[in-house]
């Protein structure tokens, strides 16, 4: 498909295996890709077609084998930095996922920059994996932890963030899309307001890349995480983007093979980038495969993705507000791909258990983002979010499956 073609969502089905199976007995109804997204057959084919002609340990063999895999590791690195319109291929760290990206973050840039005193800013919207290894950071340096807070729509505060923002602010790290509301972060005004106090800022893109077109250089962060498995590629593959400046200046992570540019007993040195943040083996199949996932969702083209998305976004939102008793959790005026709500009377797991049955898969509880529950006064929410792939038809079944629950529970 070609961005100029229309947006065929039948023909894009057809590449999903999955998508045609059934469970319990029902046509699969899949609206749980914020939890990750499903496959399609390029990407299935690739992993397999890795294993039976390519594979071999990279950057390390002379052999024929190894500068096969070698090469394709190198491409698909090229590949996602195009796709994140990174400034060169070396500013592409390949990490498990988007937690250990930022965790490399907070512990290599963050034990050698910050100190006691100084302050790490965060949203109330960030999912776990952006609170707690700042919290770690913070306990071993003396730091302060400080949280832009939200309104009961989810939208952030910015008038609070510019007063958060201050000349010891170190970093500003920040989601550009809530898992749990859909809340689009103004990543501009936020970056802004880092820019202006001096303070770096990192982009937790894990929720947004496979939903809205990504250019680091544009939004002029510093660093950007993602993870494989969302932007329709494998599990166990992960991406931190680094402006070279920064990544040439920390300190490694972890140390181990192919991090070093010599060892002695005495001392080692490191390699160039983005080898020095790579100790060990990587998952070269999952890395590979990545490049494939990330080829495929380029084709389809991110703006049409966007497009659809907010079209069916528009459309469950009206349509899930019919159901009695139903109030929908994340009312920010720019979202998108997540419908996250609570019913009167039903627990959210009792929700995601009947819908199950119907063949509707969705994701119940606090979505690893439990300060947002906490601040909405609630335990958790059933939700619903989208992908390239559904359809109204695929709301309209939600829609049904939670009349049969109300019908079942109350
Ligand atoms: N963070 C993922 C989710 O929102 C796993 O479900």
């Amino acid at each position: 498909m070609t961005p100029s073609t229309a947006f065929e969502v039948g023909a894009l089905r057809a590449q999903f295996p999955i998508l045609g199976t059934s469970v319990h007995g029902k046509p699969l109804v899949y609206l749980d890709n914020a939890a990750t997204t499903q496959k399609p057959r390029v990407v299935i084919d690739a992993l397999v077609d890795y294993y039976a002609t390519s594979n071999a340990n990279v950057h390390r063999g002379v052999h024929y084998l190894s500068g096969r895999a070698s090469d394709q590791f190198d491409q698909a690195r090229a590949t996602i930095a195009r796709f994140l319109g990174a400034a060169s291929p070396s500013e592409i760290i390949f990490t498990r996922n988007a937690t250990e990206s930022i965790n490399l973050v907070a512990q290599a840039w963050g034990r050698a920059t910050v100190s006691a005193g100084d302050e790490i800013v965060i949203s109330a919207i960030e999912h776990h994996s952006n609170i707690v290894p700042w919290q770690l950071l913070c306990e071993a340096t003396g730091a302060t932890l400080r949280v832009i807070p939200m309104s009961d729509a989810g939208e952030l505060d910015l008038d609070a963030a510019r007063r958060l923002m201050g000349p010891r602010t170190r970093m500003l790290a920040v989601t550009a899309l809530s898992n749990a509301l859909g809340t689009v972060t103004p990543l501009a005004d936020l970056v802004a307001m880092a820019r202006s106090v001096g303070a770096c800022v990192l982009v937790d893109g894990s929720q947004a890349a496979y939903h809205m077109p990504i250019d680091v250089q544009a939004l002029d962060c510093d660093f950007f995480v993602m993870t494989g498995h969302k932007v329709y590629g494998p599990t166990g593959i992960g991406v931190l983007y680094g402006r070279a400046a920064l990544l040439e200046v920390m300190p490694p992570w972890q140390g181990g093979g192919d991090m070093i540019a010599s060892v002695t007993f005495e001392r080692s040195t490191w390699n160039v980038l983005p080898y020095k943040f790579e100790a060990g083996t990587p998952d070269i199949s999952a890395a590979i495969v990545l490049g494939v996932a990330v080829g495929f969702l380029t084709g389809v083209g991110l703006d049409r993705v966007q497009a659809h998305e907010s079209a069916l976004l528009a459309y469950g939102t009206e349509a899930l507000q019919q159901v009695p008793g139903l109030r929908l959790i994340g009312t920010a005026a720019h979202k998108a791909s997540i419908l996250s709500f609570v019913i009167d009377g039903i627990h959210p797991h009792d929700i995601g258990t009947i819908v199950d049955l119907s063949g509707v898969a969705i994701r119940t509880g606090h979505h690893c983002a439990q300060p947002v529950m906490d601040r909405l006064g609630i335990p958790g929410t059933a939700r619903a979010s989208l992908a390239m792939y559904n359809t109204r038809e695929d709301i309209d079944a939600l829609v049904a499956a939670l009349h049969h629950a109300r019908k079942v529970l109350l």
